[in-house]
């Protein structure tokens, strides 16, 4: 059953009646427990929650990344379900920008052809100008020719960051982007993502479940059990805190897939 509840034309990517379910009879796990949401466009949004609460499951069912059990989601005014697997593919060669935890380099490719790789296989032309405007933002300038195997992890991700921006998407998607970096390298990140929304204008959403990375949103919303809980905009460290130990009132073994993953800031 689709929602009738219209779409915002403030929104970038929105989520109706969105469930998602794994497996099925008594070994079924529902990870998403019907969503609405509106992401806005020209934001940066953190999506936050306790580890198994569906906050991957969102992300990935938004970028066309896993398909939905039930409900809908639109991109940039796109209805996703609707795609076939071409126009899917096509969707996030072109329109979605995407930063994980792993930095997913290809390592036999230079940062620069890293960078690029999204707009080569989409087998468009490279804006040479926005391509070196985005390089000198994450400071990569004397690193293009290096491979990823001879950069730090933070230039790892920076490069990451750049290959998300390059093709000027829609809105880019992050997991946890800063999960693997020191926390000066997470700054620097982070800071970056801010301005690209800030400065370009461009539409982020990112998972974190670190209160410190959730301040540089304009906007977190909560997650648990699949469904949304909460809200909070302009986000500051101790009002994420609260919330998250609301929400964590029953603090589970976090067997999930952040464990190794080191505490949240200020817990
Ligand atoms: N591929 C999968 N197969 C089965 N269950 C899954 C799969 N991916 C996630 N889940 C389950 O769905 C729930 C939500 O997972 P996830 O979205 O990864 O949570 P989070 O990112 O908030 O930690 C969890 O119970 C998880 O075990
Ligand atoms: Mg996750």
């Amino acid at each position: 059953m689709r929602s009738t509840t219209a779409i915002p034309s403030s929104a970038i990517a929105s989520a109706r009646g969105l469930v998602k379910t794994y497996g099925k009879g008594d070994t079924a796990v529902q990870a998403l427990a019907g969503i609405d949401v509106d992401f806005t466009r020209g934001e940066l949004t953190a999506i936050m929650g306790p580890s198994g609460s569906g906050k991957s499951t969102l992300m990935h069912c938004m970028a066309g990344l896993d398909t939905v059990t039930s409900g809908s989601v639109v991109i940039d005014g796109e209805d996703v379900g609707r795609m076939n697997q071409r126009q899917l593919t096509k969707l996030r060669r072109t329109r979605l920008g995407f930063i994980f935890q792993a930095f997913n380099l290809v390592p036999t490719l230079t940062a620069a052809e890293n960078i690029t790789l999204p707009l080569d296989i989409a087998r468009r032309p490279v804006d040479r100008a926005h391509f070196e405007a985005i390089v000198a933002a994450v400071r990569l300038e004397t690193r293009l020719h290096h491979r990823p195997s001879e950069l730090s992890g933070g230039q790892q991700q920076r490069v990451a960051c750049a290959r998300a921006l390059v093709a000027k998407p829609a809105v880019i998607f992050a997991d946890e982007p800063t999960g693997n970096l020191d926390s000066r390298s997470s700054a620097e990140l982070l800071g970056f993502l801010r301005r690209s929304v800030d400065d370009l204008g461009q539409s982020v959403v990112m998972v974190t479940h670190d209160p410190r990375v959730a301040t540089y949103a304009h906007r977190v919303l909560f997650l648990a059990d699949g469904r949304l809980v909460g809200e909070i905009i302009n986000p500051t460290q101790a009002s994420v805190l609260e919330v998250l130990g609301r929400l964590d009132a029953t603090p589970a073994t976090d067997a999930g897939d952040d464990s190794g993953v080191l505490a949240p800031i200020g817990f």
